[in-house]
């Protein structure tokens, strides 16, 4: 009876300070969704090595373009492979840890599996060129790359998101545009 009469008031207590919390964390899950500066919107996975794009964006001057160059011709933008790596780190940095995979890679052959996140589903139709041609940036849709260390996803590129932008440009939102 002590017991009880002891547990309910701190029960009420409880209470007082889960509303509040829980205020707090919707707040902060709002505010969030409403902000341009998004985190990954979905999760980063990992990878047998790290790809530093910060490095070869930022500090390398590297283009998009040259690692990334079916981006304005086809579907997918491609990853490259080893051995456009190895273009460079036959001679660079060949003493880093860091490149230890890439350099096993190379030796046997085998691709690095680098894991997609950006990826819709088989039944969407998206081509890279027509939105290139169209005068956006990488960073309109993948945010500011050149900055990460490890990208990730940072815009969701559901239906919402892809007819919002059509019909703010006037670009065509018939179903068969992204449906076949
Ligand atoms: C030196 C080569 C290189 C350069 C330059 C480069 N990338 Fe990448 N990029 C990669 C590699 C390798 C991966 C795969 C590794 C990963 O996902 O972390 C990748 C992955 C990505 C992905 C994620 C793909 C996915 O869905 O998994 C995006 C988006 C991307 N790059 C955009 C860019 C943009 C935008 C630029 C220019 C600002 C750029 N990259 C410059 C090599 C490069
Ligand atoms: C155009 C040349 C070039 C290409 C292509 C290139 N890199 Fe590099 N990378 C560099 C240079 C330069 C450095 C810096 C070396 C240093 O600071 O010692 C570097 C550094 C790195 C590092 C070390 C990061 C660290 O902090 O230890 C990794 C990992 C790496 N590159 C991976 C890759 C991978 C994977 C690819 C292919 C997708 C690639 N690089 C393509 C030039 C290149
Ligand atoms: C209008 C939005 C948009 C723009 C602009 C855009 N992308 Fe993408 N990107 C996407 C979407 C959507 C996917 C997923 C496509 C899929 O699954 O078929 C994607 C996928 C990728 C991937 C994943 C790997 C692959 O092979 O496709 C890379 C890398 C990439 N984009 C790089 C770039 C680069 C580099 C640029 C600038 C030259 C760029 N993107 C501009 C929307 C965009
Ligand atoms: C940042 C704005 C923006 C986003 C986000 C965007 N698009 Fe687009 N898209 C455009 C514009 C503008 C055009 C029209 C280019 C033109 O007039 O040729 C276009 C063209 C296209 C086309 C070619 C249409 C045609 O008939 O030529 C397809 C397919 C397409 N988008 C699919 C998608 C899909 C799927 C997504 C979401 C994953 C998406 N887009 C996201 C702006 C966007
Ligand atoms: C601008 C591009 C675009 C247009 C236009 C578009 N869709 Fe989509 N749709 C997508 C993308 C991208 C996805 C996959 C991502 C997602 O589930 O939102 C999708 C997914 C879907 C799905 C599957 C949802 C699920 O849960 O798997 C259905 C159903 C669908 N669309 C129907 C339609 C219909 C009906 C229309 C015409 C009124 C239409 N779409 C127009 C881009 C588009």
């Amino acid at each position: 009876m002590r017991q009880r009469m002891g547990a309910l008031p701190l029960r009420v207590v409880g209470v007082l300070i889960a509303i509040p919390l829980a205020l707090i964390v919707i707040g902060i899950v709002a505010f969030s969704g409403g902000s341009a500066a998004l985190g990954a919107v979905y999760s980063v996975p990992e990878n047998e090595m790290e790809f530093p794009h910060d490095q070869h964006v930022n500090s390398l001057a590297i283009e998009c373009e040259f690692c990334h160059r079916a981006a304005d011709t086809s579907r997918t933008a491609t990853v490259p492979s080893v051995e456009q790596c190895m273009f460079c780190h036959k001679t660079v940095a060949t003493a880093n840890p860091n490149l230890e995979p890439l350099r096993a890679a190379w030796e046997s052959g085998e691709p690095l599996n680098w894991i997609r996140q950006h990826r819709l589903p088989d039944h969407t139709q998206f081509r890279h060129e027509p939105h290139i041609t169209a005068g956006f940036e990488c960073t309109e849709c993948h945010g500011d790359v050149g900055s990460m260390r490890q990208v990730e996803q940072v815009r969701i590129l559901k239906m919402g998101d892809c007819v919002g932008c059509h019909k703010e440009n006037s670009a065509p939102t018939t179903c068969s545009t992204c449906h076949s």
